[in-house]
């Protein structure tokens, strides 16, 4: 990898998204740097980060008629598996029918990747695991390319390619269209697609969620600045900010912001720009849309998918929904 040429992009994202006039912003995918991923983890710890709970319990209790609803044998391929821990619920589910499961998770931190494959593999016999550190495309072409050079033929095994903990939402409305449309043409017409969708809900439980107790969620998002600091030089102070989440009810979506206490000026070394940032001001670094039943039927039919089967749970907070290429 050509870390030159990363940095680089950082540094033009942060820079250009520090330079919009009507509202500084940056790309949210930077969140997740191997401090900012193991503080995700943490969130997905606390009680009131109800999405990875909730998601969790509807794999325990439906893992079964799930799996059933897939006749042929199954290959699995998991975008952004992180500790894989919600896939585990499939596996004992698809090694009842099928003497051998390949697993494919597909992530871009190959440091999660590294552990969990041995520790997978030593497990369950009868789990072959290729971790793939990759982009989701991609990781899915490098799985195709994996398959057909074991001679695992499309004529008699299905590909499961699961997306859990409703990252989907991540993406904007559009961009998760046009997402879905990409993966459909790199699958099969007997290949499913499962993606955990968390559903519009009581505001005051989905903003709990993103500003928990324990302050992980806070932590989380400013280590940005921390990012920005170490790898861009910048002059961030981190006690001269806060974070601040909000429910956006027009927009159906949980906004993350990192709010300046103060006027104040920002710089990063080796530019010429200094920015300004005002009291109250803010940095909008995340968004997480929320689905109801008819934006996420919409977004199945507009990407070239019908939706086969959604699992739920009892308070409706959270939907995996079973989607097949029409
Ligand atoms: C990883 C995108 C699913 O949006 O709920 C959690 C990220 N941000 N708390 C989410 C997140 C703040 C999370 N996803």
């Amino acid at each position: 990898m050509d870390l030159d040429k990363n940095n680089d992009e950082f540094r033009n994202d942060i820079l250009k998204g520090l330079s919009n006039p009507d509202q500084k912003f940056t790309p949210s995918k930077y969140l997740y740097d191997t401090q900012g991923s193991q503080l995700f983890e943490l969130i997905t710890e606390q009680p009131e980060y109800y999405p990875t709970n909730t998601e969790l319990r509807i794999l325990e209790q439906k893992a079964r008629p799930l799996i059933n609803s897939i006749s042929k044998d199954i290959v699995l391929i998991e975008l952004g598996s992180g500790s894989s821990k919600k896939t585990r619920y499939l596996f004992d589910e698809i090694l009842k029918r099928q003497p051998k499961l390949f697993y494919f998770p597909i992530d871009i931190s190959i440091t999660f990747l590294g552990n969990i494959v041995n520790d997978l593999e030593s497990r369950n016999k009868n789990l072959v695991v290729r971790g793939i550190p990759d982009e989701y495309i991609n990781g899915i072409k490098e799985c195709n390319q994996i398959l057909f050079e074991n001679n695992i033929s499309f004529d008699t095994f299905s590909r499961l390619i699961v997306f859990f903990g409703s990252s989907i939402g991540n993406f904007e409305p559009e961009q998760a269209r046009d997402f879905l449309k990409h993966l459909r043409l790199n699958m099969h017409d007997k290949d499913f697609l499962l993606v955990g969708f968390d559903l519009i809900k009581q505001v005051d439980i989905i903003e709990r969620a993103y500003n928990d107790k324990a302050g992980y969620t806070s932590r989380f998002n400013l280590n940005l600045l921390n990012r920005i600091n170490k790898e861009l030089g910048g002059n961030f102070e981190l006690d001269k900010y806060f974070h601040h989440a909000f429910y956006n009810k027009q927009e159906n979506r949980i906004e993350m912001h990192i709010k300046s206490k103060l006027d104040q000026k920002i710089s990063i070394s080796g530019s010429e720009q200094t920015f300004y940032i005002k009291t109250d001001e803010t940095i909008h670094t995340e968004n997480s849309y929320k689905y109801d039943k008819t934006k996420i039927e919409k977004l199945a039919s507009r990407s070239g998918f019908t939706i086969e089967r959604t699992f739920s749970d009892k308070n409706q907070w959270f939907d995996l929904v079973l989607l097949r290429p029409c």
